[in-house]
């Protein structure tokens, strides 16, 4: 052995190699920019949540690239060396704590250590947190998920957050959702994502179990009451205003007699179902188990086929709720609502008609619809004052509920919990599904046994308070027991 070997060399000498320096480049530049960022992030007024990807994402990621490469350049440096002195023992580290000077090196080492754990730790604790937060899923992946972070400012969800209904509990749930995150982001920057995005056929819709960490099932509601609140499309904008009393009840004999809107709520029973579509719309066979095992199965007389050829449904919240926290309100829905609470003057001669005739037409853009719509209620009011005041609301129905952008709006998300615009109940309740042994016991016909109307019409006719329900006056326009989605879309009616 050679005296040059004995004696401790410099261990810089292992760094002085051009991948020990491209990383220490690198992570001291992606250290700085952590600082910056966090800095930014902390003081800035309003929190953007690109500065926290790259703060809590992005730069770290750099910082752990470039303590990689100083790693690898040390060890092919330290190879190459060993080669060098063929045949030489391989140099081992030696620590000797008796030596000041590697008392003081280990000191410091540990110490930023520590210091670097902490702030990663924390670094990551922030990005877990912001990962999660309403904010990173509703603006940062902003463009194909803006309608449901829209639509979900207002509806009775807002509070709750994204991922208390899409990632299930527990970090498995978290990380598969991340994953599935990266793809959507891939998506996302090649701008070639689904438009508009749907998750009952492709990715399964949140589940029940889901619904169930707020929400107990076996609750008895009892008794609803809803008030539905329309205005005619015509001249003078007449109101006509139904006040139901919903038989939504339960499904848990301890807590409240068995039965109703609720009794679906697989609790004793199970009630299953194939769908020939991916919106779920079609529904022509329908299994029951009830909760002595018994199985009745229905079937619509057209549909000959084979049920097991189909994906088999268990029958669960989503199938009545199917838009709980994004609901994009109908045209006649948002109008009206507006009209009820005095956005937009009912007096105005015919603004029902004309503001929604205004908002369903095919845009491209959502400039383009905004200007458009603009234009033809200028054109239709003259009266600079009362247009300026109608286009202002028009607008904001618009910003709120139409997303041309990513092609979504109230048509292509159907919402099942009723009947009047989309089929919902009346898919499985239609009076057409028979079994071996007769119809199901609920039809369409059979108003009086989903709701009670306990009013209808407008000024003194609302008065008129029926514990026993009143049959139903439909304008002066015919309806009978076949489907309301004949007429009633939403938009304009048929
Ligand atoms: C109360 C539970 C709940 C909350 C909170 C919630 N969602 Fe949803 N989300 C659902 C359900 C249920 C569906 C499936 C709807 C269907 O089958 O039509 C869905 C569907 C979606 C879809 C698929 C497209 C669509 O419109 O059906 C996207 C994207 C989505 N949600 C994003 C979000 C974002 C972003 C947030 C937070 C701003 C959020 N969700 C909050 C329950 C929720
Ligand atoms: C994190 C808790 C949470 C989860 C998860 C949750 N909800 Fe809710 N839900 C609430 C709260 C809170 C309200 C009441 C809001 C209010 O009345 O202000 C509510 C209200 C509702 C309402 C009444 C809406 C109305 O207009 O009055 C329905 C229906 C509903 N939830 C269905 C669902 C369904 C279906 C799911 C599963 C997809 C679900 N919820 C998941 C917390 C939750
Ligand atoms: C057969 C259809 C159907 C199913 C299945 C169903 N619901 Fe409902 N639910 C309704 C209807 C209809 C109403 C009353 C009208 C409304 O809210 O628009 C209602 C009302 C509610 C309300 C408000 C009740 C109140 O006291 O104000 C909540 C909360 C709710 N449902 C949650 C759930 C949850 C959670 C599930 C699944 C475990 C579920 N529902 C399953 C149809 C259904
Ligand atoms: C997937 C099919 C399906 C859908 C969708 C559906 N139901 Fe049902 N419903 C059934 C079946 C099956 C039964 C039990 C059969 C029978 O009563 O003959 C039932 C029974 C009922 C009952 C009687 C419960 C009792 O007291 O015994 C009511 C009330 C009811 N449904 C209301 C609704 C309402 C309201 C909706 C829409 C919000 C709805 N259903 C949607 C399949 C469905
Ligand atoms: C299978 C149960 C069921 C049957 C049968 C049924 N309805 Fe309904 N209906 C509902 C539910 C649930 C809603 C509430 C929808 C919601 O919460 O938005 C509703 C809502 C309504 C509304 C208010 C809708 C609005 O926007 O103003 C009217 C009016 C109505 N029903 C009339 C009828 C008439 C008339 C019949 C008989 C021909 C009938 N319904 C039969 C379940 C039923
Ligand atoms: C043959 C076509 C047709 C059928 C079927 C039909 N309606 Fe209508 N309905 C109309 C027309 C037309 C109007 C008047 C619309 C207006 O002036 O804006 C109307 C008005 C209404 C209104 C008040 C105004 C509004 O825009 O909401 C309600 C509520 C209503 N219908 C409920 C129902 C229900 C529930 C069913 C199913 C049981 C049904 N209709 C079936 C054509 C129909």
């Amino acid at each position: 052995m050679s005296d040059n070997l004995a004696k401790p060399r410099s261990f810089k000498r292992l760094f002085r190699n051009w991948l020990s320096w491209a990383g220490i480049v690198l992570g001291t530049s992606a250290l700085f920019a952590f600082l910056l960022l966090v800095a930014i992030d902390q003081f800035a007024g309003h929190r953007n949540p690109y500065v926290g990807i790259l703060a809590y994402v992005v730069a770290p990621g750099f910082f752990i690239l470039g303590v990689a490469l100083i790693a690898i350049g040390v060890l092919l440096q330290r190879r190459a060396e060993g080669r060098a002195l063929r045949g030489a023992a391989p140099r081992v580290l030696r620590i000797d704590l008796s030596r000041p000077r590697d008392r003081k090196i280990l000191a410091v080492f540990a110490a930023c250590s520590v210091g670097f754990l902490f702030l990663t730790a924390l670094g990551s604790y922030q990005t877990y947190q912001y990962t999660e937060s309403v904010q990173f899923c509703g603006q940062t992946c902003h463009l194909p998920m803006e309608p449901e972070f829209v639509a979900s400012q207002h509806a009775a969800h807002a509070k709750v957050e994204c991922v208390a209904c899409h990632v299930g509990p527990g970090a498995a749930a978290y990380f598969k959702t991340k994953i599935n995150g990266v793809k959507q982001l891939y998506h996302t920057v090649a701008n070639d994502f689904e438009r508009p995005i749907y998750v009952t056929a492709v990715n399964p819709r949140p589940a029940q179990a889901i619904c169930e960490q707020c929400h107990w099932p076996n609750k008895y509601a009892g008794s609803v009451e809803r008030t539905y609140r329309h205005f005619l499309s015509d001249e003078k904008n007449t109101p006509f205003t139904v006040r139901l009393l919903l038989n939504v009840g339960g499904g848990d004999p301890s807590n409240g007699p068995e039965g109703g809107i609720h009794w679906h709520m697989n609790i004793a029973n199970k009630i299953e179902y194939i769908a020939t579509d991916d919106r779920l719309l079609s529904i022509p066979w329908v299994r029951m188990t009830n909760d002595k095992g018994v199985i009745t199965e229905y079937r619509t007389p057209d549909f000959k086929g084979d049920p097991s050829q189909y994906r088999i449904r268990r029958m669960d919240c989503m199938d009545c709720h199917s838009r709980p926290a994004h609901k994009t309100h109908t045209p006649n829905d948002a109008v009206e609502l507006a009209m009820a609470t005095g956005r937009i003057d009912p007096g105005i001669p015919w603004a029902k008609s004309k503001v929604v005739a205004a908002l369903v037409q095919p845009y491209t853009t959502k400039t383009e619809a905004l200007q458009k719509i603009a234009s033809s209620l200028h054109e239709a009011y003259p009266d600079p004052v009362q247009a300026d005041r109608l286009i202002n609301e028009t607008q904001a129905i618009y910003r709120a509920n139409f997303f041309p952008e990513v092609k979504l709006d109230w048509r292509t998300h159907p919402d099942f919990v009723g009947h009047k615009n989309w089929d919902g109940c009346f898919r499985c309740h239609d009076g057409k599904h028979t079994a071996a042994d007769g119809k199901m016991s609920i039809k369409a016909s059979d108003c009086r046994s989903c709701h009670l109307i306990l009013a209808q019409g407008s000024g003194q006719q609302l008065e008129q308070v029926n514990a026993k329900g009143h049959d139903f006056v439909h304008i002066d326009a015919e309806y009978a027991e076949f489907s309301c989605t004949e007429c009633h879309t939403g938009g304009i009616q048929k």
